[in-house]
């Protein structure tokens, strides 16, 4: 009690110093104010562990999944009689999947009213891209490269999340991916570690806020620690085995970017890495995480992830998976039933020492404190606010805008887009045109089916065109919510001709085709990643009768559309956008949004040059030589070059970059100035991205690095002065000992809309 009221007292000291506006004061008084909530939150969990039997300990390191919905496979060893006899007794830390206010209090109130130290659970959930008002994939908001549009939409998330009794997100994951087959990818920033850690702060900041303490915010768990993004041949799940450069350079800076913007928990990962399952993987949690980085929040394991290390043969059972995840640095164990039934008999054994427990519960414990869940343990839980926030104007408005800036312009020719806003007879065909289901995409396990505006509906929205439609083919059968499978090879052209006859008799016609929004996401990887089923089939055969299509693509990961690129002349990248997905892509279709999106993953031009990605490294043999020559890096059969690079999108303006400046400052700091200039007739917002390659170091670096970008709104004619800076953080890399440095020597750097920018300079460190 004493230490509530002193944590109220500094409450009102902040409050009290931020109306006087003493700027700098308040920054260095309100640091040592935190530090002193942190250190009573500290004392606090000294004094309820020391009251804590081991079997209360290693309970609040148990996580089990609600009795209601499974996002995996169900243990065996498990059922919801245990699990709640389990919760009756403390030996439950945290639960998944139970959402809404009436199932979380109900939960809630047996861990605080029913165990003997009524500890409160904390309630997790996959609050992904949206909660129940789904925004767009992440892979889309992260094409918006608008990183305060992308916090707004993690705040607005957790908002309804947190509305509905939900205390922490299993977001963002952070895992960077160059392999589009990989299914997954849609749940992350893509392929560049640069804007990767810039969309993981964002995301953080975007679900924790400022005070985690707050109602209104959610616990950030940056996942999957790590590799998982890199499995080889792009199937879930598979071993990743990558040499440290890419470790360093590539997968970690997103994690680390998350933890330095406060996310209060990690989550590990199913992978193996280089011989090692990320869950027992001591050299990542411990040294990693734990060590180097100062991480003081907690690891939850992946589902069922320690199990899992019996299967990867590492761990020969549950009892020595159990060992080697808790001194491997795993905190929390979901859904193994490992911690639970093992520890106990491990500490007894003395082949674990309890301190190791007590570290994992007191991390447990601190974010439990910090989300004030002690103070009060049903403050999510309030049938008011859930019903007022839930689907609100101003979340539906927020996961509007997000769709908007999501969507990139791939191709336009001749201007077909926009579209006259009067007269036109336009054709609408495609299954994905009418669906309300697949815009919500994979991760909508809070969203009802059936809650998307299609594009059809935002189409008839705009009144002054006559619209027809025809499906033309499915893209699945028999579809159900997490279905186990989803049949891809979908054969029947029965609709074709009703397609083809809309499309003889229209001005223009919107083909609205790709995947499924349940085709990309876990377990759902490719080999194949083009239009799914008969679609090519039917793009084909309608182009044969009306050649003035507009392609609007709906998937979750980077496609092969090789032939729409070479054949239809306008091609609009709309992602799995959420709720408001045909509204999005009708603004846009009409105009009334200029599109500003940007490819944040390469598209290959067939499968075969998968994993492709534009920070590639040079090789001894890289460039076209003498013709007819073979003895160079490339394939006999596909040029070098994806179909659209990194960083690629059009806008229905048109922008020029000149008059780039370099000016060295130290050894370590350099200012690259550019003027960009709307070259249109329309106002549009343009990325502009700056690019470096180191072109000599003591480890190759990439041809090109992203290190600097700039989301900037221009009218007509008008020219800004846009300003990069770059300190040590871009100019240097990690070495093979995971040791960061700037190397000296010669830079270039290129300037443009896309990773192909063309204005280039040099300077000398
Ligand atoms: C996924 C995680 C997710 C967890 C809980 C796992 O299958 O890999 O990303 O957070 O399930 O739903």
């Amino acid at each position: 009690m004493k230490n509530l009221v002193t944590y109220l007292a500094f409450s009102v000291i902040i409050s009290s110093m931020i109306s006087c506006g003493e700027a700098k004061a308040r920054s260095t008084k309100q640091n040592s104010v935190f530090s002193e909530v942190k250190d009573s939150i500290a004392i606090k969990v000294d004094a309820l562990l020391a009251k804590m039997t081991i079997e209360e300990k290693i309970g609040q390191m148990n996580q089990y999944n609600g009795f209601w919905d499974v996002t995996g496979p169900v243990p065996q060893n498990g059922d919801a009689a245990q699990k709640y006899e389990h919760l009756k007794k403390g030996w439950v830390g945290s639960m998944l999947n139970v959402k809404g206010v009436t199932d979380v209090r109900k939960v809630q109130k047996i861990a605080v009213e029913e165990t003997r130290l009524g500890i409160p659970l904390i309630i997790g959930f996959d609050v992904i891209h949206g909660y129940k008002t789904i925004s767009p994939i992440p892979l889309a908001e992260a094409a918006s490269w608008d990183l305060e549009a992308i916090k707004l939409s993690a705040q607005v998330a957790a908002e309804e999340a947190a509305a509905s009794g939900i205390n922490w997100t299993f977001a963002p994951m952070v895992d960077i991916s160059r392999d589009a087959r990989w299914g997954r990818v849609m749940e992350g920033a893509g392929e560049d570690p640069y804007l990767g850690s810039l969309i993981a702060k964002a995301r953080v900041q975007g679900f924790q806020g400022d005070d985690l303490a707050l109602a209104n915010t959610i616990a950030a768990c940056a996942k999957h620690f790590v590799g998982y993004g890199f499995p080889e041949d792009g199937k879930d799940y598979n071993t990743v085995d990558v040499g440290t450069s890419t470790l360093y350079n590539i997968i970690l800076p997103p994690f680390k970017a998350a933890k330095e913007a406060g996310a209060r928990t990690f989550m590990n990962a199913f992978n193996e890495l280089n011989g090692i399952p990320a869950t027992g993987n001591a050299f990542l949690q411990r040294d990693i995480l734990k060590g180097e980085w100062n991480f003081d929040g907690f690891v939850v394991t992946d589902w069922g992830s320690i199990n899992e290390m019996i299967a990867h043969r590492y761990a020969e059972n549950r009892n020595m998976a159990a060992e080697i995840a808790i001194k491997a640095g795993a905190d929390m164990d979901m859904e193994s039933y490992a911690y639970v039934n093992e520890l106990a008999t491990l500490v007894k054994e003395g082949k674990v020492d309890e301190a190791l427990i007590d570290d994992a519960v007191k991390r447990i414990l601190r974010v439990k404190y910090e989300l004030g869940l002690f103070e009060d343990p049903y403050k999510y839980c309030n049938e008011a606010v859930e019903k007022e926030v839930i689907g609100s104007k101003r979340i539906m408005d927020a996961v509007l805008d997000m769709a908007k800036k999501s969507i990139v312009l791939l191709k336009n020719e001749n201007n077909l887009l926009p579209l006259k806003k009067n007269g036109q007879k336009i054709a609408v065909i495609g299954a994905l045109a009418d669906d309300t289901t697949s815009p919500l995409g994979s991760w909508r396990i809070a969203a009802d089916d059936g809650t998307a505006v299609s594009v059809l509906e935002g189409l008839k929205a705009y009144k002054g065109n006559t619209i027809t439609y025809e499906k033309g083919a499915d893209v699945v059968t028999g579809e159900t919510l997490f279905p186990k499978e989803l049949t891809i090879n979908v054969s029947e052209k029965s609709g074709f001709a009703a397609a083809v006859s809309a499309a003889k008799s229209a001005d223009v016609v919107i083909m609205v085709l790709g995947e499924h929004g349940l085709h990309s996401g876990e377990g759902r990887s490719r080999s194949e990643i083009g239009l799914t089923g008969v679609q090519q089939e039917l793009l084909e055969t309608v182009y044969k009768a009306n050649k003035n299509i507009v392609l609007v693509l709906n998937n979750g990961r980077p496609l092969t559309i090789n032939w729409a690129d070479a054949h239809i002349p306008a091609i609009v990248e709309a992602w799995h956008l959420g709720t408001q997905s045909g509204h999005a892509i009708a603004q846009v279709l009409y105009g009334d949004y200029n599109p500003s999106g940007k490819l944040p993953m390469t598209f290959p031009k067939n499968v075969g040059q998968v994993p492709i990605y534009y920070n590639h490294k040079s090789t001894g043999r890289p460039t076209i030589p003498a013709p007819g020559e073979v003895f160079w890096s490339h394939y006999t059969d596909v040029s070098n070059a994806p179909l659209y690079p990194f960083g690629y999108g059009l806008s229905y303006t048109t922008f020029e970059y000149s008059d780039l400046k370099v000016n060295v400052t130290s050894n370590t700091t350099v200012t690259v100035s550019v003027n960009l200039t709307n070259t249109g007739n329309v106002k549009g917002k343009e990325v502009a991205q700056l690019y470096i390659r180191d072109e000599f170091a003591s480890v190759t670096r990439p041809v090109r690095e992203l290190k600097g970008f700039e989301l900037v709104e221009l009218q007509p004619n008008e020219t800004k002065t846009i300003t990069f800076n770059l300190t040590d953080q871009e100019l240097g890399f990690y070495n093979n000992n995971g040791k960061f440095s700037v190397e000296p020597g010669t830079f270039s750097i290129f300037v443009g809309g896309s990773s192909d920018a063309t204005l280039t300079s040099q300077f000398e460190l």
